[in-house]
């Protein structure tokens, strides 16, 4: 088991500077469209065809979907929090919406967001404010639309092998441009990212750290509080014997790879909790001929997961 970099990272959370490495582009993207080319991912299709399908269908894909829940949260942090309740946000309307005020959740739900320019943050606002609308109106082609638009990004293969890739810097030093990051150095085939390098942290559960959170993140003007998984993973599981890493129970076991399935899952959902049930009935007299049949149920249930349930 390795958690030399989880608990390194515990004590010392060194943050990073980061440059625009993956984004190779020095210019930031000024559309979604642009931001989508700027992080394409179509050429890894070609020749890793089976992981691309399972990430394909996974929900980092389409991490401003979700179920679609994702997006339509979004819009409430948009229009009952930054245009209302927030009152020193600075937005008023959506053109007062900037990339600091998106990485509220873009932090995690889409990180490349720090490639682009306000106007990018701004149409994210907009299509998520346009699907709240159209769910509303019952209009299902512009909900549709809105999807369709911001599901062209999302957390792919970049964001994991590039942009995630090395979380202590001080250390590892930046993530390269054009360098995959995986599991050894050496020439790459593909047109953009010529070379591959080992990534410090790939098999480690902190690299799903990162964004399967530890509680509030204090780290941004409005502290906002989505995923906590890692904090119970680090503080419960490991404290309490446990040794798999993210990667065994959720790439590994069962051959899932890069679909890395959650409690949506039923293989997964099964390995959730052991329960154990034990009863037996006996019958309660209270008084001569009024006997009352009565059970005792005793049900020990365990967590088998890495981490508290349910948890994100
Ligand atoms: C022309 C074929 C080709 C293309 C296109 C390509 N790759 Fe690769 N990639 C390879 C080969 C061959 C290897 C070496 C070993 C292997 O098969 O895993 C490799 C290795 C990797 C590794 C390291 C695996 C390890 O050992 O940990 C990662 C990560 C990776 N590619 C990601 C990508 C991504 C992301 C893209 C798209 C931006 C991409 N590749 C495009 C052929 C390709
Ligand atoms: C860049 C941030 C990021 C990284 C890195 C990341 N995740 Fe995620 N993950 C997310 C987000 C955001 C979602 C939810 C997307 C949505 O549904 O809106 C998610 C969803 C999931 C789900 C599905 C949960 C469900 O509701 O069904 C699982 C399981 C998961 N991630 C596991 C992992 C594992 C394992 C790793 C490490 C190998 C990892 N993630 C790395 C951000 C990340
Ligand atoms: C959420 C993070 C995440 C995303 C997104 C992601 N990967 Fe990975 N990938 C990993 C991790 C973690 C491993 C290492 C798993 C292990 O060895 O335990 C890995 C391993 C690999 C490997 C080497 C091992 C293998 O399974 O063959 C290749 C090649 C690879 N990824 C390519 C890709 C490509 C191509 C994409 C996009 C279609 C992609 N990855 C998207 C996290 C990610
Ligand atoms: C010992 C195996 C194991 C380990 C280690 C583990 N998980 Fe899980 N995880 C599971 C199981 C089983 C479920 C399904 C729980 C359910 O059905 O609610 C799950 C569920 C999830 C979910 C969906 C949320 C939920 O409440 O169901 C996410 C996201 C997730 N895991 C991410 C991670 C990340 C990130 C790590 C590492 C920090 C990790 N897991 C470590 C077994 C594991
Ligand atoms: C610290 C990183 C982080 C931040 C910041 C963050 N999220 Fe998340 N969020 C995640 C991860 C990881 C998941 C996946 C866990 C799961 O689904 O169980 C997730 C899941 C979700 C889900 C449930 C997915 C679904 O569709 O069922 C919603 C909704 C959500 N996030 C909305 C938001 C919104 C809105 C914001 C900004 C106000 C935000 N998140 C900020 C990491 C984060």
């Amino acid at each position: 088991m390795k958690i030399a970099k989880t608990v390194v990272s515990a004590l010392m959370a060194v943050s990073a500077a980061a440059l625009p490495a993956a984004a190779q582009d020095t210019e930031k993207a000024k559309t979604l469209d642009e931001l989508a080319t700027m992080f394409d991912v179509s050429s890894c299709k070609d020749c890793h065809t089976k992981i691309h399908e399972e990430w394909a269908k996974s929900y980092h894909a389409t991490s401003l979907v979700g179920s679609p829940r994702t997006l339509a949260t979004i819009a409430t942090t948009v229009q009952d929090g930054m245009m209302k309740e927030w009152g020193k946000s600075g937005v008023k309307n959506v053109k007062d919406i900037t990339v600091e005020h998106m990485m509220s959740c873009a932090k995690c739900h889409l990180p490349q967001l720090k490639y682009a320019t306000d106007e990018v943050a701004q149409e994210i606002a907009q299509a998520a404010l346009d699907f709240l609308a159209a769910g509303k109106a019952g209009d299902d082609t512009k909900k549709q639309a809105a999807i369709a638009k911001v599901s062209q990004v999302g957390i792919n293969c970049i964001v994991c092998h590039n942009l995630k890739a090395i979380t202590h810097k001080w250390v590892d030093g930046e993530v390269e441009p054009n360098v995959i990051y995986g599991s050894t150095d050496g020439p790459h085939e593909d047109k953009k990212f010529t070379s591959m390098k080992k990534s410090p942290i790939m098999t480690e559960s902190i690299i799903c750290g990162q964004c399967h959170g530890l509680g509030p993140n204090f780290d941004l003007p409005e502290p906002t509080q989505c995923a906590t998984l890692y904090g119970s993973y680090l503080h419960s599981y490991i404290p309490s014997g446990g040794s798999q890493t993210c990667q065994e129970c959720h790439m590994h076991q069962d051959n899932v790879g890069h679909f890395m399935p959650g409690y949506r899952s039923a293989s997964s959902a099964s390995r959730a909790v052991e329960m154990t049930v034990d009863a037996h009935g006996y019958y309660f007299l209270p008084k001569a001929g009024d006997s009352i049949p009565t059970a005792v149920v005793k049900v020990d249930i365990t967590g088998k997961a890495g981490h508290r349930i349910p948890d994100g």
